[in-house]
């Protein structure tokens, strides 16, 4: 199977890595998009007219695509769907599991200001953190700090321990590339909460996927 990867910049790396560790005979094709990076900061408008042509040709060299963007999946899936020609697996904050696996009632989603707004956000949390209080720390130049591996980790450190002494016992990653920040959130928080992010989730996915098409080649 040939599967697309896209993102911004980096943090589809990362999952673009995850899923040829976990499907070694897959091809995996990795697009970002760095002329127009970052993409949390950009209106629907202009992230449908950026993405389209992305994916549309990215869609003939591959069987599906995994849009391992936040932003984009919660803004743009839709219309998305109706323009490419391949399936696509998109990658959005677990609410549901963080709703399902807090034990305090609170959690905190990090993500891109655009992925905090859009609409499929706000019906996630609707539907499945009822009666649960969602923290969502100011992230918005995260993704900047990464791609530029430029890493303020108080920074990071001061917004994480903020959530904790909210109560947060969960933390959802909500943008592909705080994935490769995992590891300094997990040691800030030194057991205070749980860390969240959807790659293997998507391997699952793409693993169902996988069995339903016959690859073209
Ligand atoms: N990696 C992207 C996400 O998952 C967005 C980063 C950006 O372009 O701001 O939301």
């Amino acid at each position: 199977m040939r599967i697309g990867v896209f993102d911004s910049g980096v943090g589809g790396k990362s999952v673009a890595d995850a899923i040829h560790k976990a499907m070694p005979n897959a091809e995996v094709i990795f697009v970002y998009d760095h002329v127009n990076f970052p993409y949390g900061s950009k209106t629907t408008e202009e992230l449908i007219s950026i993405v389209t042509p992305i994916l549309q040709e990215l869609a003939t060299k591959t069987d599906v695509i995994v849009v391992a963007c936040n932003t984009v999946s919660t803004n743009l899936i839709e219309p998305l769907r109706e323009a490419i020609s391949v399936p696509l697996v998109a990658v959005e904050p677990m609410v549901k599991v963080a709703a399902e696996q807090t034990k305090t009632g609170v959690f905190a989603v990090c993500a891109t200001p655009r992925t905090l707004a859009s609409v499929r956000y706000q019906w996630l949390k609707d539907t499945f953190a009822i009666g649960k209080t969602v923290v969502e720390p100011d992230c918005a130049d995260w993704s900047r700090m990464i791609e530029a591996n430029s890493i303020n980790e108080q920074k990071i450190k001061q917004q994480i321990d903020e959530v904790c002494r909210a109560g947060a016992d969960v933390v959802v990653l909500g943008c592909t590339h705080y994935h490769w920040i995992e590891g300094l959130i997990t040691k800030i928080l030194d057991g205070r909460a749980v860390v969240l992010q959807p790659e293997k989730a998507i391997i699952r996915q793409l693993d169902r996927i996988a069995k339903e098409i016959e690859p073209i080649v």
